[in-house]
């Protein structure tokens, strides 16, 4: 029998420590060293085991491997689809992190509900009279789901030995427990023994698993590094508590692409896959108010409209007040020199106030021009139609230099409806035909010769 080693574990950033010591040198985090119970390895020698054992595997040329194309389980949940690359991949091992409450157990259930294949949904956090109230709420009348409620891995794996499940969900990794080693469900060592478990049945018998993942007080998943680095997909549910809106992001993915992003919204019955998130970022109003101007933004591979908001008043103080909500402060400070010092407005005794609505930050550049719009619309107090649209960068001369992937927004905005697109002269634009008209300048000058008259 192998002999127990105990190891010395930080809590917080799972740097192993030779011995107990109060302060961890590499997270610097205090009081978070604990002392774990651990087999002791055997030792391996490579070259023992390929004289005794038979050789399984051989190196091949990349021309003589044979492509199968992976299979993948679909979600019937679109947003979900799309940023696991079109399904979740049999085998694979996905990771769900989030802070607590923002709807993770949601989400996974009420795809476990609508899955025509058998899932089984572990759950370690919640009775399974809560899982059935929950379920409830998220009306789904008849579905192949089991439910279970327990924390050993052993335990797991008998049931799921009888059920024979065709996808497993375990919420949340960090209540798992494995006979194999003593250390409490939660800690490091317990994480990575029951996630090399699962991700071993995973890849013995095809069946996708997906873990649930706390996140620690930085908003990185909570347990080893490591286990970011053992599963196949990692995934982010974000969103801000007060606000109803949720965005779920891929950290990392084997099978497809990490600038995929879905939006749901919270609602009293489950989540709401958003399929048009402009409609949630462009308020609606009936009068055309000055102050406002939309831009086209890109957040991840997709294009998104957002709406700016800016006011400019005389300033009732000494010192003129900037300040943003969702922009970048000193961006707005470069962009007040620039209208001043090369476009000729007199915004230097004003107050600025940007605001870009629906709660969120955009770093984007090719946003400068609607927030060039919007404050001269502010100042001279003149409405700009909205059915225009603005995506281009400001340099520091006061030229509107191009920006990246201009034909997917003048596209994204065409189809919601836009008469006018305000782009750089110096992008090139390929797609013709377009029912939009562009409008292409290269001076901030040129732009609003034409808008505001
Ligand atoms: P939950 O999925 O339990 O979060 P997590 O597993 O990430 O901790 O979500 C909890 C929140 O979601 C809770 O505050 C209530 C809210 N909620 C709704 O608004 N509508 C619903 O239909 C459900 C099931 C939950
Ligand atoms: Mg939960």
């Amino acid at each position: 029998m192998a002999k127990t080693k105990t190891t010395f574990f930080c809590q917080n950033c799972g740097t192993q420590h030779a011995q107990w010591v109060g302060q961890c040198n590499n997270c610097k985090e205090w009081n978070t060293i604990v002392e774990e119970i651990i087999q002791k390895e055997e030792k391996r020698n490579w070259k023992v085991s390929s004289n005794k054992e038979k050789k399984t595997s051989k190196p091949l040329k990349v021309e003589e491997i044979s492509l199968n194309p992976e299979e993948r389980i679909l979600c019937h949940n679109n947003e979900l689809d799309n940023v696991l690359g079109g399904g979740i991949v049999k085998g694979a091992v996905v990771l769900l992190g989030g802070e607590p409450g923002i709807g993770k157990s949601t989400l996974l259930l009420q795809v476990a509900l609508h899955i025509p294949q058998k899932v089984l949904y572990v759950s370690g956090e919640e009775s399974q009279s809560q899982i059935k109230m929950r379920a409830e709420r998220l009306d789904a009348s008849t579905s192949n789901c089991l439910i279970l409620t327990e924390t050993n891995t052993q335990q797991i794996f008998k049931n799921i030995e009888e059920v024979q499940p065709d996808v497993l969900v375990i919420d949340s990794i960090q209540t798992l427990h494995t006979n194999s080693i003593e250390a409490s469900p939660g800690s490091i060592s317990q994480i990575r023994e029951t996630s090399a478990e699962l991700i071993k049945f995973a890849k013995e018998t095809a069946t996708p698993v997906i873990l649930i993942g706390h996140i620690n007080k930085e908003g990185h998943i909570a347990g080893p590094k490591i286990l970011e680095h053992m599963v196949d997909v990692v995934l982010q549910f974000e969103g801000d508590r007060n606000h109803t809106y949720r965005i779920l992001r891929s950290q990392k993915n084997r099978f497809g692409s990490t600038s995929e992003l879905g939006i749901y919204e919270m609602l009293s019955n489950g989540l709401r896959e958003v399929s048009n998130p402009s409609e949630i970022l462009i308020s609606k109003k009936d009068a055309d108010l000055s102050g406002t101007a939309i831009a086209s933004t890109l957040e991840g591979a997709r294009p998104l409209m957002i709406e700016i908001q800016a006011l400019v008043s005389t300033a009732v103080y000494g010192t003129p007040q900037r300040t943003t909500t969702g922009y970048n402060l000193k961006r707005l400070h470069m962009i007040l020199a620039v209208l001043e010092k090369r476009a000729g407005f007199k915004l230097g005794a004003k107050d600025v106030f940007l605001n870009i609505t629906g709660g969120i930050q955009v770093d984007d550049p090719a946003i400068d021009l609607a927030v060039v719009a919007a404050i001269l619309s502010s100042n001279q107090d003149l409405a700009i139609n909205p059915d225009v649209c603005f995506a281009a960068e400001v340099g520091l001369a006061g030229e509107i230099r191009p920006i990246s992937r201009i034909e997917q927004r003048i596209v994204e905005a065409e189809k919601l409806g836009y008469k006018t697109f305000v782009a750089s002269k110096y992008n090139k634009i390929t797609i013709k035909n377009n029912s939009i008209k562009l409008l292409l300048v290269s001076k901030i000058e040129e732009a609003f010769a034409t808008l505001f008259t």
